[in-house]
């Protein structure tokens, strides 16, 4: 398949190139193909000519989401609008990803499924929100909307500094002390796995779209993700746990937003259990 990649330098990006399982990826940079300009969406889309095109750009750093809303609204609703739109043209299909932030998490204690009603709390997940609808009522037959959560990949994420792994490790070389909050649950997710059940997804026969959430399996907060990367690297930091009540400032983070990979699941494909992912992450990164 003729893939165009869009976001190839990010976490997940880096992921999906390294673990392509043999198609045609171009994957312009952002110099290239800015999603903020839909000019270059339409013109890249009609000289590749794709048949699938995965989307890994986004504006999600949240607090940032806050303070720039209308920037957030662009590139994570208008641009998808945009995409499925050039998709649609060209007869392609677009595969999009959104977030467990699109979810509001008050008094939930078990997974979100796929059909369960979004309710966003911040900008960030609000953008994200609008965005699935505005790609799914331009091209409803051929958008797939991926919804994930707490990404952690060997590419850096240059919006969010890093990913949450690395940041604590980097805290626990400098022997810092960690507060880490305990309040709100999810389910961590490597890009390794999550980018290969996106190709497995692909290949399936009949999906072509809706939305999916694709996570690794489990759940935890981050103060006890923290403590599992610290006891799986061998660091002993002083590690706090705190609870905000989910509040930064005036922004509310969901307490709860796991997701239930129930779909991919009916169709075989499952993504391990997080600690394991964690444990496999920090291994290939001591060997690399
Ligand atoms: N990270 C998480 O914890 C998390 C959780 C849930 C869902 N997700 C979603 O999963 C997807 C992948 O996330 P990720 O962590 O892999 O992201 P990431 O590492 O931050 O990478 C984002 C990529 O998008 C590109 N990009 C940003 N704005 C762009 C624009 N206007 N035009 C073109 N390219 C642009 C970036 O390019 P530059 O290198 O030039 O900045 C980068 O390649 C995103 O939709 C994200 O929201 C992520």
């Amino acid at each position: 398949m003729k893939v165009l990649l869009i976001g190839a330098s990010g976490q997940l990006g880096g992921d999906l190139l390294r673990n392509n399982p043999g198609h045609e990826i171009f994957a312009p940079g952002r110099e290239t193909l800015d999603l903020t300009r839909p000019t270059q969406i339409t013109a890249v889309i009609g000289d590749f000519t794709p048949d699938v095109i995965i989307n890994c750009a986004a504006f999600h750093n949240v607090p940032l989401c806050e303070q720039q809303p209308e920037e957030a609204f662009l590139t994570n609703c208008v641009a998808v609008r945009e995409l499925a739109t050039a998709a649609q043209r060209v007869g392609a299909q677009l595969v999009t990803f959104s977030s467990d932030y699109v979810f509001g998490g008050n008094g939930q204690r078990t997974p979100y499924s796929e059909t369960d009603t979004p309710q966003p709390v911040q900008i960030y997940g609000i953008t994200r929100l609008a965005g699935e609808l505005a790609a799914l009522a331009v091209a409803p037959d051929n958008t797939l909307i991926i919804r994930t959560c707490g990404l952690y990949g060997r590419n850096r994420s240059k919006s969010k500094h890093g990913n949450f792994v690395d940041q604590r490790l980097a805290e626990a070389v400098a022997g810092l002390r960690i507060e880490m909050s305990c309040e709100q649950t999810v389910a961590p997710t490597c890009c390794d796995d999550l980018s290969r059940a996106v190709f497995a997804l692909l290949e399936r026969p009949g999906v072509s779209h809706g939305i999916f959430h694709l996570t690794n399996e489990g759940e935890c907060s981050w103060y006890e993700f923290a403590c599992a990367i610290f006891e799986l690297s061998g660091y002993r930091p002083d590690v706090t746990p705190v609870d905000r009540g989910g509040l930064s400032g005036t922004m509310r983070r969901p307490l709860y937003s796991v997701l239930a990979n129930t779909r991919a699941r009916k169709l075989g494909i499952t993504l391990r259990p997080w600690r394991e992912a964690l444990r496999a992450y920090l291994q290939a990164k001591r060997t690399s």
